[in-house]
């Protein structure tokens, strides 16, 4: 039997989790979840970079392990867990820091895009690549599904795990395959930019009633009149529909842009029908597992134990390689 695949993702918990993240990123690992040997985390570590608020921080993270495991994750074909019960990833990161030059985070996009978008210039974001390779680099990961703004990220681990076992003459990390999501594009926000909580302009994957109303109907259209013929192709409102609709659906609707006499206000309607009625249950199993937080608390600390004893196998012939000293093992 050939050994299974490990495949490896996390996320960020800095604030609640948008529709562009559930069709960039967390569909994936759901549909992923069973094609290999899966780990999934909440990268709590990553998020310090821009929050500093001990009671934000827990209350964010409790949010995403609720969404993911109404959303279909199944702790029992995954591993998931929260990043900072596994120490031995800011271990590897320091050692992988030593051996990376300034120069190549100085290459580094996201942290670009992030201190242009006004989260303070702080060595944790600049860093911030070392940190996410040692996440992947722990678990000897072979597949690491992102989407497609990762795709830097990806390739700075596979650099550095290369350096690592060039410096010590010896294999002592996997350097994993490039695995980028291609299937979905960007997903828009209500403003037309890329959906990101940093633009304020998303549709939460919980919103519901008011709230999501309030959403959609603030989705920026341009002004051609009611009656008129409209495009599809170029309007936000339709973007959203196609995620949401099955294809018959969505054609329909393309059909009656194009015929004239449909508003965008209808469109709006339509779309927020299609996005109540693609989350119900999710959203019933939501309310459900936030009755229960003991079980939620569980999860993630049956998936820290398993993720963490991984990381140790990793982490200790890494240590003895590196000749670091140590009095007693963990
Ligand atoms: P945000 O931009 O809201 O801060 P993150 O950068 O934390 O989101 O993204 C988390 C994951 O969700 C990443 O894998 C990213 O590829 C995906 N993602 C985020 N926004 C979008 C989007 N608008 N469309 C598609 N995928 C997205
Ligand atoms: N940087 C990723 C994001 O913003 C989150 C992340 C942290 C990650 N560590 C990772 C993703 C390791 C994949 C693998 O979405």
């Amino acid at each position: 039997m050939t050994k299974q695949k490990t495949i490896l993702s996390g996320i960020q918990p800095s604030g609640k989790l948008h529709i562009g993240n559930y069709f960039g990123a967390m569909r994936q690992h759901i549909r992923m979840q069973q094609e290999g040997d899966a780990f999934y985390f909440l990268a709590n570590y990553h998020s310090l970079t821009s929050v500093n608020n001990g009671r934000l921080l827990e209350e964010y993270t409790m949010d995403v392990v609720l969404d993911y495991l109404a959303l279909g994750l199944d702790p029992d074909k995954c591993t998931f867990f929260a990043q900072s019960d596994v120490p031995q990833t800011t271990e590897l990161a320091w050692i992988l820091g030593c051996l990376t030059p300034v120069s190549l985070m100085e290459k580094g996009v996201s942290y670009k895009d992030k201190v242009a978008n006004g989260l303070s210039p702080n060595i944790g974001l600049f860093t911030y690549p070392i940190l996410q390779a040692a996440d992947i680099l722990i678990y000897h990961s072979n597949l690491v599904p992102v989407g497609e703004d990762q795709k830097q990220n990806i390739e700075i681990a596979r650099d550095l795990a290369g350096k690592l076992n060039r410096a010590y003459e010896k294999d002592l990390l996997i350097i994993p395959e490039e695995y980028i999501v291609k299937s979905v594009a960007i997903v828009p926000g209500i403003d037309g930019r890329k959906m990101s909580k940093s633009y304020d302009n998303t549709i939460n994957i919980f919103d519901e009633g008011k709230t999501l109303k309030k959403r959609v109907m603030a989705i920026q259209t341009d002004s051609t009149p009611l009656e008129d013929s409209k495009d599809p192709e170029t309007c936000n409102v339709f973007s959203l529909i196609k995620l949401f609709a099955e294809v018959d659906i969505a054609d329909e609707i393309a059909e009656k842009y194009k015929a004239g006499g449909y508003g965008y206000g209808h469109a709006k309607k339509e779309l927020m029908g299609l996005i109540e009625g693609f989350f119900a249950e999710a959203r019933d199993k939501r309310k459900e597992l936030e009755k229960n937080p003991d079980y939620v608390r569980d999860v993630l600390s049956d998936g820290g134990i398993k993720a963490r004893k991984r990381a140790e196998s990793v982490m200790e012939p890494i240590r003895e390689a590196t000749g670091l000293f140590r009095s007693f093992s963990y």
